[in-house]
C-alpha cells in the first residue's frame, strides 16, 4: 500500500509517501515566521500551512516520483494540535480523497510518534514508549498493536518548554533544546545543584515547572555575561536536571509494565542525554532502546502514514464529516469508520 501521510497540527507542515512500512519521501517545511516571536503564534501557523501544504504534497509526490492515481490511502493528523493548523491538513485531505476517491483516516498524533521508530527498525508491543518535545511529554505502555495507554505526563510543563524557556533565560536562540545540548557536552553536569521534583502518591506523573523556576532565580542571581565555560556548566546541569527527571519515570515504568523495548520519540528524542540514559536503563533490563533519526523525532508525515497505515490496511475510513480534535488524547475514540 502506498500512503500519502499529511502533518500540520503545529508548525511543521509534513508530508510523506510511505510505501508497505518504506519510506519514498518525507517533506518537513517548518515554519521560520514564529522564530522572531519565540514561539508558535497559532494564527500565522494556520496561514502558514495553507500557502506551504500543497507545495510540501507536491515534492513528496515528485520525490518518490508517485502520481495521484497510486496513492492507495491519504493518513492526516486529526488531533491533538492547534485546531487552525490541524484543520488546514484534515480539509486539504478531504479535498484531495473525494475529487480522487482515495480512502483517507485520521490519525492521533502523539500515537503515530510512538510507532515513529518501527519505520526504521523493529518496534513490537508489548513496549514502553515516551513523547518528549515541545508540546508534549508523556509515557505510554503499548501492550498491543493500536492500544496506547498513558501511564505517566507531565503535570505543567513539556519537557522541550523547559529546554526552551531556561535556553531562552540563558540567552540562547529558540527553539533552545538543541544548542543547550551542544554546549552541554562541553560541561560538568554537577556544577549547578537544581531540584528534581518529587510528586505524591503512586503516580508516574512528573512536574517541570520547578526546576525552571528554580533555573530562572539562579541565572537572575550568575554575573553577566556569563562565560563560556560557566555557560556549558550551567546548560550540562540543566540537561542533566530535565532527563533524570524523564529517566526515573521511564525506569519505573519499565519495571511495571511489560515491555519488550522501549522507544523516545519527540524532538528532545534528539537529545545526547536523554538518548544515552534511555539506553542504559534499557540495558539493564535486557531490552533494546530504539530511537527516530532525527528527521523522524521532529513532526512529519512519515509517521503519519505509517501509524495510519494499520487502520487503512484493515479497511477502516473516516467519514467526511469528521474533523480536528485539538484536545484528542489516546483514550478519545476516533470518529467512527467506516
Ligand atoms: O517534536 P518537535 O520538533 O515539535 C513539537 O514540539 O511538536 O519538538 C521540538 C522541541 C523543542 O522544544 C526543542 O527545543 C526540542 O524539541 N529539541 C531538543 C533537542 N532537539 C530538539 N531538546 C533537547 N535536546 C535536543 N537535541
Ligand atoms: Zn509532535
Amino acid at each position: 500500500m502506498r500512503i500519502l501521510g499529511i502533518e500540520t497540527s503545529c508548525d511543521d507542515t509534513g508530508a510523506a509517501i510511505v510505501e508497505d512500512g518504506r519510506i519514498l519521501a518525507n517533506i518537513v517545511a517548518a515554519q521560520d515566521i514564529h522564530l522572531e516571536y519565540g514561539g508558535v503564534v497559532p494564527e500565522l501557523a494556520s496561514r502558514a500551512h495553507i500557502t506551504l501544504l500543497p507545495r510540501v504534497v507536491q515534492e513528496a509526490l515528485t520525490t518518490s516520483k508517485t502520481t495521484l492515481d497510486q496513492i492507495d490511502g491519504i493518513a492526516v493528523t486529526i488531533g491533538p494540535g492547534l485546531l487552525g493548523s490541524l484543520l488546514v491538513g484534515i480539509e486539504f485531505t478531504k479535498g484531495l480523497a473525494l475529487a480522487r476517491d482515495i480512502p483517507w483516516v485520521g490519525v492521533n498524533h502523539v500515537e503515530a510518534h510512538l510507532v515513529s521508530a518501527g519505520l526504521e527498525s523493529t518496534l513490537e508491543p508489548p513496549y514502553i514508549g515516551m513523547v518528549a518535545s515541545g508540546g508534549h511529554t508523556e509515557i505510554y505502555h503499548v501492550p498491543e498493536p493500536g492500544i496506547f495507554h498513558r501511564v505517566g505526563s507531565t503535570r505543567d510543563d513539556a519537557a522541550g518548554e523547559a529546554f526552551d524557556k531556561i535556553g531562552k533565560i540563558m540567552g540562547l536562540p529558540y527553539p533552545a533544546g538543541p544548542y543547550l545540548d551542544k554546549l552541554a557536552r562541553g560541561g560538568n553536569p554537577t556544577a549547578v545543584p537544581l531540584p528534581r521534583a518529587k510528586l505524591k502518591g503512586d503516580t508516574l506523573d512528573f512536574s517541570m515547572s520547578g526546576l525552571k523556576t528554580a533555573a530562572k532565580l539562579f541565572l537572575e542571581k550568575e554575573p553577566k555575561p556569563i562565560p563560556d565555560a560557566r555557560l556549558k556548566d550551567i546548560a550540562a546541569s540543566v540537561e542533566k536536571a530535565i532527563t533524570d527527571v524523564l529517566i526515573e519515570r521511564l525506569d519505573q515504568a519499565l519495571t511495571r509494565y511489560e515491555a519488550r523495548a522501549v522507544t523516545v520519540a519527540g524532538g528532545c528524542a534528539c537529545n545526547t542525554l536523554i538518548r544515552e540514559e534511555t539506553t542504559r536503563v534499557a540495558a539493564a533490563k535486557g531490552i533494546p532502546a530504539r530511537f527516530p533519526s532525527p528527521k523522524l523525532c521532529r513532526d512529519n508525515g512519515a509517521m503519519i502514514a505509517h501509524a495510519g497505515s494499520f487502520a487503512l490496511r484493515r479497511g477502516e475510513r473516516t467519514p467526511f464529516n469528521a474533523s480536528a480534535i485539538a484536545n484528542l488524547d489516546s483514550f478519545t475514540p476516533l470518529p467512527a469508520t467506516s
